[in-house]
Order: C-alpha cells, then structure tokens, then sequence
C-alpha cells in the first residue's frame, strides 16, 4: 500500500505516514508479555499493515479491523493462519457485539486523541478494559496533554501506564496499557472476596 493512499486517507488513518518496524516491535513485544494469560487478541486499526503483519504469527485467535475496506483487502492477502480474520467494520460495533474478557488482549492502533478523538471508540475500549481485556495502544503525544481523552479516562477508573518510548520512530511514539485504577481494581477484588450477607 503506498505513502500516498495513506496520506489520502488522514481523516481515517489520522496521522501523515505509516508506522515504523520499530513501533510495530515495541506493541508487539507489549503484547507478548500478557500471551501466556490471553485466549484471543483483536487488532483494531490495520491501516498501512506494518504493525498488524507483526502479529501475523500470533497463534491465538484474532481479528484484524479496519473500517477502511482497501486496508482490509491488502491485508487479508497476507493472513494465512485459520486462527485469524480480517473483519472491516467499526471497532465499536465490533467490540458492542462481542464483549471482552479476561482471555482478550485488544491492540488499537486508532487515532484516538485531539482531532481525531472519538468518545464512541473510546468508550468502548474503556468497556473492554472493565470486563478484564487488556488494552494496548500508542499515541505520539505524551498522554497528559490530552486533557478530554485523561478526563474521559478517569471518569471511568481507568489509568494509562505508560509502558514504552519509541525515539526513533517519526514522530516519537509512546506505547500504553490500560488498567483499571488500582484503588477501584482492588476494591472490586475485596468485595469479590467478601463472602454475601446472605
Ligand atoms: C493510524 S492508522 C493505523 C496505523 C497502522 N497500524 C500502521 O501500522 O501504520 C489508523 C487506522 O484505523 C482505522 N480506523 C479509524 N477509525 C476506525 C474505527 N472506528 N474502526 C476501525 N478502524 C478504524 C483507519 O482506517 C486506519 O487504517
């Protein structure tokens, strides 16, 4: 897929050119960390493919969105694994119609803050992260400038931990995790614990 269609694409793709070898590496080896608990992984944002092809040996179940049919197709060339599908749709849809779990490890490599925020597709990974998923994902400003993505964060106990720098990525990226805040994690976890009045 050219620079140029991507470029052609920016209200969609949401930044001027595709991923780096480096930032694909970097997610991937996030992701690989929580494989050994994880029963299934969705990719949301196929776009160029240089991160999506990183993860063409996942030997988990997964499927790779995108809302854009042509990165959908170019990619679909590429997956030969009968774990594996390419699905084009809106994440959101996708994720409402088939909620998370603890097994579920959801990369998205959408753009998600200033211009192109989404309080829709935001909301839905912050779902994910509260049924026990594992959200992962990038952005190349330093989160905390962000102000109504953070606001939306805490607003549903969830927090970003910032897990990897990518300097030599154009532009400089940071890789993030989402997680329940721990205050509302272990408090949840307490009255799990607790055994019922009756
Ligand atoms: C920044 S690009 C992805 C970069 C890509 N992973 C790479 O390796 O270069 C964002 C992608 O998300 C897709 N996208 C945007 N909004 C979406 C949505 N609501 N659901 C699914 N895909 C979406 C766009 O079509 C675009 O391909």
């Amino acid at each position: 897929m050219s620079a140029f269609r991507y470029l052609q694409n920016l209200p969609m793709t949401g930044s001027l050119c595709p991923s780096s070898k480096r930032l694909a590496e970097a997610v991937y080896q996030v992701a690989l960390r929580n494989r050994e608990s994880a029963t299934e992984l969705v990719f949301a944002g196929i776009g160029s493919g240089v991160i999506a092809r990183r993860f063409l040996h996942w030997d988990q179940s997964t499927i790779f969105v995108d809302i854009d049919r042509a990165f959908c197709a170019d990619f679909a060339l590429q997956v030969h694994r009968q774990e594996h599908r390419v699905v084009c749709g809106d994440i959101a849809d996708i994720l409402r119609a088939a909620p998370g779990s603890h097994g579920r490890i959801v990369i998205s490599c959408l753009p998600l803050q200033g211009l192109y925020y989404s309080e829709r597709v935001l909301t839905a990974l912050l779902r994910e992260v509260q049924q026990g998923a594992q959200v992962l994902f990038y952005s190349y400003v330093p989160l905390w400038r962000w102000t109504r993505f953070c606001r939306t964060l805490h607003a549903a106990s969830v927090e970003a931990r910032r897990e990897r720098i990518i300097v030599r990525n154009l532009p400089p990226a940071f890789v993030y995790s989402l997680a329940l805040r721990a205050c509302v994690a272990s408090s949840a976890g307490a009255s799990n614990a607790r055994p019922s009045a009756g």
